[in-house]
Parts: C-alpha cells; sequence; structure tokens
C-alpha cells in the first residue's frame, strides 16, 4: 500500500453512463495502442496477440478490476488496476487504482514517482496543452471522429444534407452506377446514393465511424450491396478501374497528401468514371462551416489548386463550381437562422472531374 497508484474524474452522468462510456472509449483507445480489452465477466487484455491480464470483476455502474499477469522478465510480479465508479451528488467519481507497484518497480517510492511523472502526469500536461487538445478536438469531431457525441452528429449530419444534395445533382446517379465514397463518416449520404445507385463501397480511417456507417446501413450490407472497411484515402484498398464514381466530402482539407489521395480515385474509377470532391474555401474559416480549432488545422484550396490537382492526378475534364446552397438547405428541411446560414455560394467548391 505504501507505493500504490490512484487517479481520479468527475463527471455529470450516472455510474452506468460512467461505466458504458469509459468501456467504449477504452476498447477504442487501447486498440489504438495495439492493445485489445475485451470488455466482459470472463474478459482478457492483450498487448498485440500476447495475453498480458485477466478480467476478475465486471460490475456494470460499480467496478472493473484487471489482474495483471506477472511481467514476463520477473516472476511473482502480478499487480492489480481497479475501476470503481462511485454515485455522489452531481454524478459519478471514476475513480482508476493500480496496486503492486512495490512487485513490479521496487518499494522506493523513487521509481513509482519517476514513472507516474512520465507515463501519466506528463501525458496529461501535454494532451491539456493548446496545440494537441486542439489536435485531439479536430480528430474527435472531424478529421477522425469518435465518441458518443461525434456518434450522434454524424448519424444525421443536418448541415451537411445540403452539401449531398448538390453532390447528388451533380453526379446524376443511375442503378448502372457503382459509387465509392472517400471519407463516409456515419454513412448518412450512402443510405440516399443507395436509392439510386445498385452498388456502392465506402472507406474511413474512423473505426468508429466505420461502425456507425455500417450499423446505419446494414441492410443494404446484407444484401451485397454495399461494403465499407477501414482504409486511408491515400491508400484504396480497391483494384484499378472498378468504380463509375466516386465522391468526397468534407474530407480534402484533412489529408496530409490531397495529390496521392487523387490518384488513388483516379485509379479505382473505370475510364468515363466521374468524380465529385465537396469542399470549402477559406472564405468558411472561422465559420460554423470550418470552426476553430479545426480551421487552423484544414488545408484550404484556391479553385485554380483543385483544377490543378485533379489534372496532376490524370482527370482530363475538370473544372470547379461554387453553387448556391440555399435552395438545396432548404430541400434538406433546414429551417431559420440555420438556412441563412446557406444564402449566397461564398467558399463554396464543388470540383468536378472526369477520367477519360
Ligand atoms: C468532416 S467528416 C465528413 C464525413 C461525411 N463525409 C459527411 O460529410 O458527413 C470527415 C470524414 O473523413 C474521414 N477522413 C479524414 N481523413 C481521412 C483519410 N485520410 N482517410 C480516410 N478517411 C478520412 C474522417 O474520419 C471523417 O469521417
Amino acid at each position: 500500500m505504501a507505493n500504490s497508484l490512484r487517479t481520479s474524474v468527475d463527471v455529470s452522468l450516472t455510474p452506468r453512463q460512467a461505466f458504458d462510456t469509459l468501456v467504449d472509449e477504452l476498447t477504442l483507445a487501447l486498440n489504438d495502442r495495439r492493445m485489445k480489452f475485451t470488455p466482459s465477466s470472463a474478459g482478457k487484455m492483450l498487448e498485440g496477440d500476447v495475453e498480458v491480464g485477466t478480467i476478475q470483476e465486471w460490475i456494470p455502474g460499480d467496478r472493473i478490476s484487471i489482474l495483471w499477469h506477472p511481467k514476463t522478465w520477473q516472476a511473482g510480479t502480478t499487480s492489480r488496476l481497479l475501476i470503481k465508479f462511485k454515485a455522489h451528488n452531481e454524478g459519478t467519481s471514476v475513480v482508476v487504482e493500480h496496486e503492486g507497484w512495490d512487485r513490479v518497480l521496487g518499494d522506493t517510492g523513487q521509481e513509482l514517482l519517476g514513472w507516474f511523472a512520465g507515463e501519466v502526469v506528463t501525458p496529461m500536461i501535454a494532451s491539456s496543452a493548446p496545440a494537441r487538445l486542439g489536435d485531439w478536438i479536430t480528430d474527435r469531431r472531424a478529421r477522425r471522429p469518435s465518441g458518443a457525441m461525434s456518434r450522434d452528429v454524424y448519424k444525421n449530419p443536418t448541415h451537411h444534407w445540403p452539401n449531398f444534395l448538390a453532390i447528388l445533382d451533380v453526379l446524376a446517379l443511375s442503378p448502372r452506377d457503382y459509387l465509392l465514397e472517400v471519407g463516409c463518416g456515419g454513412g448518412a449520404f450512402l443510405h440516399e446514393a443507395l436509392k439510386s445507385v445498385s452498388r456502392a463501397s465506402a472507406i474511413d480511417h474512423s473505426p468508429d465511424m466505420v461502425k456507425l456507417a455500417t450499423e446505419q446501413n446494414h441492410e443494404s450490407i446484407r444484401n451485397g450491396r454495399l461494403k465499407i472497411s477501414i482504409a486511408e484515402a491515400d491508400s484504396l484498398p480497391f483494384p484499378d478501374g472498378t468504380f463509375t464514381c466516386a465522391v468526397m466530402t468534407g474530407v480534402l482539407g484533412f489529408l496530409p497528401d490531397a495529390l496521392l489521395a487523387f490518384k488513388e480515385i483516379f485509379r479505382v474509377l473505370a475510364s468515363c468514371g466521374r468524380f465529385v470532391a465537396f469542399a470549402g474555401s477559406k472564405l468558411l474559416r472561422g465559420t460554423p462551416a470550418a470552426p476553430e480549432p479545426m480551421a487552423s488545422r484544414l488545408h484550404f484550396y484556391e479553385e485554380y489548386e483543385l483544377e490543378d490537382l485533379a489534372r496532376r492526378a490524370g482527370f482530363t475534364v475538370v473544372r470547379v463550381d461554387n453553387p448556391s446552397l440555399y435552395e438545396y438547405a432548404r430541400k434538406a428541411g433546414l429551417r431559420q437562422p440555420d438556412l441563412d446560414m446557406f444564402k449566397g455560394s461564398a467558399g463554396v467548391q464543388l470540383l468536378i472531374a472526369q477520367k477519360a
């Protein structure tokens, strides 16, 4: 007990809500670190493919305890991680305790403090500094969305519907089309497009969005009309010449290498394949369409740069339109004052390209 670790967070949720949310978030975050956590009473903790711990207690809304196996380099070094959910007047305290450090690091206390400073406190300080926090918020809400709030937004992204309708107008989809969507988010555009095309595929690099898009389009997936996978825009998991058309909306500004992504889209399109990308120019910086901290992490393109990218990727017929989205916003059922956000066409960019 002399050397032990305890850290906590207070949240305005019930213990059961806090439990479910934490389990959900941990499963995703551990996966990003190549660790797997099976969330159940018979669950295990894997590091890579190696089992490094087992779940001893699993009481939803109350506690989870994980017994770490002895470390491979030292016999007898088991330790225990306990996550407790304690109700209080304003919500729940989530307390994480790790017992058994004396066995793992020795009992001087200095080793534990060294580990605590470097592995727990420093990441906590660094991740609350403005640049890192801005990156986290950008990833969480738009660049690689995850979590309950983003799932709720992308299930039906009301303010993206005008863009969706503008794209559908230009694409004029038919049942003969085989559509690709790059960066499909929660799959709302796909759902609408599948009313016209018979087949579609989509990718997104956010596991949470792929899961949501899969749930939202389960019927088309079950009928073999749609496949959704986790992938990067600049490395599409499809053979050359697969699709008749491709779409990307709200994604371009986040791409680290847009030319590579355009080349990939060009590669997987069949001849005469159409490509439509919806983006916003720097006129939208700081508006509700591109608020901070996302705006300063987005790449805004000039129209001539978009055309140049498409031509360098191989497209021969290329143009950028600046349509007004107002009528599309009305059709999408938006009401005042939201409707006013779509007045005029300033900042709206619709890249339309075709493969020879
Ligand atoms: C702002 S959201 C737009 C989602 C959807 N297209 C819509 O309009 O509702 C951007 C999406 O692009 C995905 N994305 C961003 N960069 C990506 C990349 N390099 N490869 C694949 N997906 C990417 C994100 O994970 C996110 O789902």
